[in-house]
């Protein structure tokens, strides 16, 4: 072969394993309404930035008369681009071969990448579309696997990482987007089971769809596995950049700043009348964030899963921040097993990756009940205590009403190392609201009380006088509990402030081989 004739052979087997499982299959792809790896790649990477790796692996499989079967690439095209200008690293599932399924080489392929990125110090982000283990070469799959989930495990808190799920992503093969930091879906598209309807029919003898075991909106709002969903493939693609921009590369780094021309000064004079005269009376936490950060951009993560507790990344003069706020539209803002779990996991990867936490407290307390108790809210509620307790990043906290009982402690308090915090003059911070107060404390003359009206009234006394003491900011911030009470007009500007001031903030937890969080 003289040089020509070897730059032909390079040029054609590029062609090759760019067809991956070959045309057919790439237009049965598309006939699901479903973009190849290499699109997607494409799709999620600055233009031309692309870097493809291990494009000539080929299997060692020789069972099943694989040996006949051979696709260069091996199922899974991985590389290296960047997104705004910054290295990442992606592996995408091409379900054109084998359907996407996992093999010694393919996995060897994605491990590759890993360790790039840790040595790197750079994100990953991996696109699913597999239908699991590659059923041919058994164990080497499994070992697969568990090879990919080691170095998720070791990534974890070193480097974000993000799972999409374009597709069937099922069996134990679940269990590395689960080990990542977010996971994407998209609606009518991807789906997410440790074992599908048919299993589930003979074990259970239950009927399901694969939509209704395992679909986005199944994960988005009951099982809490996706962190988020989208419509196309597109539109989660573009999410993820989004997701990136609010994201350092590494632990060691800080989020660059992001050019910032909002006004830091910039007033809402609506804020001073949003909270209602009637305690009870819900509003909408999300009207508040959106008013107070950078251009009203609030990316939220798990918006449709325990919405009582809103999670998710907004900009203070260009610097990210980790924004954690009780929803009193929804069971009142009360913290139960689900938002605890959720904010826990928010407040710990904010931790993990350098992001300042803005915490916006309205909560009645722990949510009552056998359900909730049962489920061990206990154990639950104290994940995200120790997430609080265990972050060193800067935390701000605001107390906009409702801070009462172990919720007050719980919510960035200053007794958990709180940096900065602020109270509105619409505080109310108290071991409990005013009416359980009284049926505890005047338990005995109520009692006593047979007329209704004239129990009403005591009762209404009593709440006046109980929360004229208690349900105000100022006796916390008598003790230094909270170092401020601001106006709620100029929320965004004392935030701002607050975090310039925490800027070099350093504290170092106690050397240990690590902590023992309540799972
Ligand atoms: C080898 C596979 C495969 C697999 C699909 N293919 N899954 N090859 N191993 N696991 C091949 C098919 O033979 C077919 O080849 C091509 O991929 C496309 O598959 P279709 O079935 O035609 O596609 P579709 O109808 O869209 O169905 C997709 C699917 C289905 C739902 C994913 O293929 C399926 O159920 N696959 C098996 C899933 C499974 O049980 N996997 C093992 C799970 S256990 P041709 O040549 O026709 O294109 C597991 C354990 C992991 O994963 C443990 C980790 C710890």
């Amino acid at each position: 072969m003289d040089n020509t004739e070897k730059l032909e052979q390079l040029i054609e087997l590029r062609e090759k394993a760019k067809l991956g499982g070959g045309q057919k299959r790439i237009d049965s792809q598309h006939n699901k309404g479903k973009f190849t790896a290499r699109e997607r790649i494409e799709m999620l990477l600055d233009e031309g930035s692309f870097e493809e790796l291990d494009m000539f692996v080929t299997h060692r499989c020789t069972d099943f008369g694989l040996e006949k079967e051979t696709y260069l690439g091996d199922g899974v095209v991985t590389g290296s681009g960047t997104v705004d200008g910054r290295l990442v690293y992606v592996f995408a599932q091409d379900f054109t071969v084998f359907g996407g399924s996992l093999s010694e080489t393919f996995a060897l392929k994605i491990c590759k990448v890993m360790d790039m990125a840790m040595k790197m110090g750079a994100p990953v982000i991996g696109i699913n579309d597999s239908g699991g283990a590659r059923i041919q070469e058994g164990v080497q799959s499994l070992a697969g696997y568990a090879e990919i989930f080691q170095r998720n495990i070791l990534a974890s808190g070193v480097v974000p990482q993000i799972s999409a799920i374009f597709g069937p992503c099922a069996g134990g093969a679940v269990y590395s987007p689960a080990l990542t930091d977010f996971t994407l879906m998209i609606e009518g598209l991807s789906y997410m089971f440790v074992t599908g309807p048919k299993v589930v029919k003979t074990v259970t003898r239950e009927d399901v769809t694969t939509e209704q075991l395992g679909g986005a909106s199944v994960h988005a709002s009951k099982s809490g596995v996706t962190h988020f969903v989208a419509k196309t493939e597109q539109d989660g693609l573009l999410l993820i950049r989004k997701l990136l921009s609010f994201l350092p590369q590494n632990n060691l780094e800080d989020t660059p700043l992001q050019l910032n021309n909002d006004p830091i000064s910039r007033t809402n004079d609506l804020l001073n009348e949003i909270i209602p005269d009637n305690p009870n009376k819900p509003y909408n936490m999300k009207d508040i964030i959106l008013s107070i950060v950078d251009e009203s951009e609030f990316l939220e993560v798990h918006s449709n899963y325990a919405p009582n507790i809103i999670c998710g990344f907004g900009r203070f003069n260009g610097q990210s921040v980790g924004i954690v706020a009780n929803q009193p539209n929804y069971l009142a803002g009360a913290l139960d097993i689900n938002s605890s779990r959720k904010a826990a996991r928010f407040v710990r990867f904010c931790d993990a990756f350098n992001i300042p936490l803005l915490t916006l407290v309205d909560v009645p307390g722990f949510l009552p009940g056998t359900a909730q108790e049962y489920g061990g809210i206990i154990i639950h509620g104290a994940k995200l205590l120790y997430a609080y307790g265990e972050a060193t990043v800067p935390k701000v906290t605001i107390i906009l009403r409702k801070a009462y009982g172990g919720a007050y402690d719980v919510m960035s308090s200053k007794h958990l190392r709180g940096d900065l915090n602020y109270a509105w003059p619409s505080a109310e911070i108290a071991v409990m609201g005013g009416k359980g107060a009284i049926e505890i404390l005047y338990g005995g003359e109520l009692k006593k009380l047979t007329d209704e009206t004239e129990r009403a009234q005591f009762v209404a006394e009593k709440e006046t006088e109980y929360r004229d003491k208690f349900s105000n900011p100022y006796v916390a911030a008598k003790y230094g509990y909270i170092d401020d009470i601001i106006e709620p007009r100029n929320t965004r500007f004392r935030v701002i402030r607050a975090f310039q001031s925490l800027a070099t903030k350093k504290v170092i937890n106690p050397p240990k081989k690590h902590s023992n969080i309540p799972l």
